[in-house]
C-alpha cells in the first residue's frame, strides 16, 4: 500500500525526518526561504499530513489545495497563529503544536535582551569596534540598574513564568502579571501580583510580553498602553510581533518616552533592514531567535513528527491544539504562549 504523503515546509533537524520516514512519504521544501503560496498549494496536495512553520499561513485554501483526506496539521511552534484553528476544527483536522520544550530558551533570551538595553550594550560594543572608545568614561554607556525593580509579566504562561523565575530567583525583581485569571501558585512562588494591564504598565519598570497572537492580543501595546509606561522603562516582547503598535512603539522610543525596547519579534518578518526602528539606538531587535538552540529545535522537530504520525494513525496528538471529536472525544484547545 502506498506511503501517505506529508509535506514539510522546510529543512528541520534531521530527527523530524527520521522519525517521518518509516511510515510516510516525504515532501520537503528545500529552500532557506518559506515556500512561496503558489508552492505551498502546490507541495501539500494530496498529503495526510502538514509540518508548518510559523511563516506559513494555512488556511481554508490550503486545506483545500491539500484535499478531503487532510488529517493534521503539526505547527513546528508553540505559537500557532499562523493557523486557522476554527477552520481546522470545523473540517475535522487535528493541529498540533510543540509546548514546553522551547520555554527556558525563549526565557533566555527576554532576560539577554533585556539586560542588553538596560546596559546600553549595542551601542557599546558598535562603539568599541567602531574607535568611539577614546578612554573609560566616567558619563559614558550608562544605562539602568536591575537591582530593586518590578517587572511586569504580561501573559503568565510558560514562557512568562520561566523569565519571572530569571528575574525574582536572580535579581529579586518584584513581579506583577496579567493573565486571565489570578494565579495563587504564581503568587507563592514569585510573590507576584495579579494586577490589570494598565496597573502594571504604571507600576512596572521592565515589561515583557508572552501573550499569543489572537484577536484580543493584537496591538494590545498601543499608543495609549505606552503612555502609562515609565520613562526609565523597558519594553521586551519574545511573543508576537503584532501584540505592540510598532508605529506607536517607534514614536514613543524616539521622543524617550520610554527608555528603550528589546524586540525578537516583528512585524513584518524579516523586518526590512530600511526599517526606521533599526535607526534607533534605544530599540534591539533580533531575527526572532527565541527557540534557537540545538536543544530546543531538536525537541520541538521530534514532537512536531510526534504529532504528525498521531495525527496520521488517528491517534490522539501527544501536543494537541485541535483534536477531532471522532478521534479522540471532545476537542480540546491549549494556550499558545
Ligand atoms: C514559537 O514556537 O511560537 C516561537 O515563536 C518559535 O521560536
Amino acid at each position: 500500500m502506498a506511503k501517505p504523503i506529508v509535506y514539510v515546509a522546510r529543512r528541520l533537524p534531521d530527527v523530524a525526518v527520521r522519525m517521518l520516514s518509516g511510515e510516510c512519504e516525504i515532501r520537503q521544501h528545500q529552500g532557506e526561504l518559506p515556500p512561496t503560496r503558489d508552492e505551498l498549494l502546490a507541495g501539500v496536495a494530496r498529503c495526510t499530513g502538514i509540518l508548518s512553520l510559523l511563516s506559513d499561513r494555512i488556511d481554508a485554501e490550503v486545506m483545500d489545495a491539500a484535499g478531503p483526506q487532510l488529517k493534521v496539521i503539526s505547527n513546528f511552534a508553540v505559537g500557532y497563529n499562523n493557523i486557522d484553528i476554527e477552520e481546522a476544527r470545523r473540517r475535522g483536522i487535528a493541529v498540533g503544536n510543540t509546548p514546553d520544550v522551547l520555554t527556558d530558551a525563549t526565557a533566555d533570551i527576554a532576560i539577554a535582551l533585556l539586560l542588553a538595553v538596560a546596559r546600553r550594550l549595542p551601542q557599546a560594543a558598535a562603539d568599541a569596534r567602531q574607535g568611539r572608545w577614546k578612554t573609560w568614561e566616567p558619563l559614558g554607556w550608562l544605562g539602568i540598574d536591575l537591582q530593586d525593580r518590578t517587572l511586569g509579566i504580561v501573559g503568565m504562561g510558560r514562557i512568562g513564568a520561566a523569565t519571572a523565575q530569571r528575574m525574582h530567583g536572580g535579581w529579586g525583581t518584584r513581579i506583577l502579571y496579567t493573565s486571565r485569571q489570578p494565579k495563587p501558585e504564581v503568587d507563592a512562588r514569585f510573590n507576584a501580583r495579579h494586577v490589570p494591564l494598565e496597573t502594571l504598565l504604571e507600576q512596572s519598570d521592565f515589561v515583557s510580553l508572552h501573550v499569543p497572537l489572537d484577536g484580543s492580543t493584537r496591538h494590545l501595546i498601543g499608543r495609549e498602553q505606552l503612555r502609562r509606561m515609565q520613562r526609565h522603562s523597558i519594553l521586551i516582547n519574545t511573543a508576537r510581533g503584532e501584540i505592540v503598535d510598532q508605529d506607536a512603539l517607534y514614536e514613543a522610543l524616539r521622543q524617550g518616552q520610554i527608555f528603550g525596547a528589546g524586540l525578537d519579534v516583528t512585524t513584518p518578518e524579516p523586518l526590512p533592514p530600511d526599517h526606521p526602528l533599526y535607526q534607533l539606538d534605544n530599540c534591539l531587535i533580533l531575527p526572532h531567535i527565541g527557540s534557537a538552540t540545538d536543544k530546543a529545535r531538536n525537541a520541538m522537530a521530534e514532537r512536531a513528527a510526534a504529532n504528525l504520525l498521531a495525527g496520521m494513525r488517528g491517534q490522539p496528538l501527544p501536543f494537541p491544539v485541535v483534536q477531532p471529536p471522532v478521534e479522540a472525544g471532545p476537542s480540546t484547545e491549549r494556550n499558545g504562549g
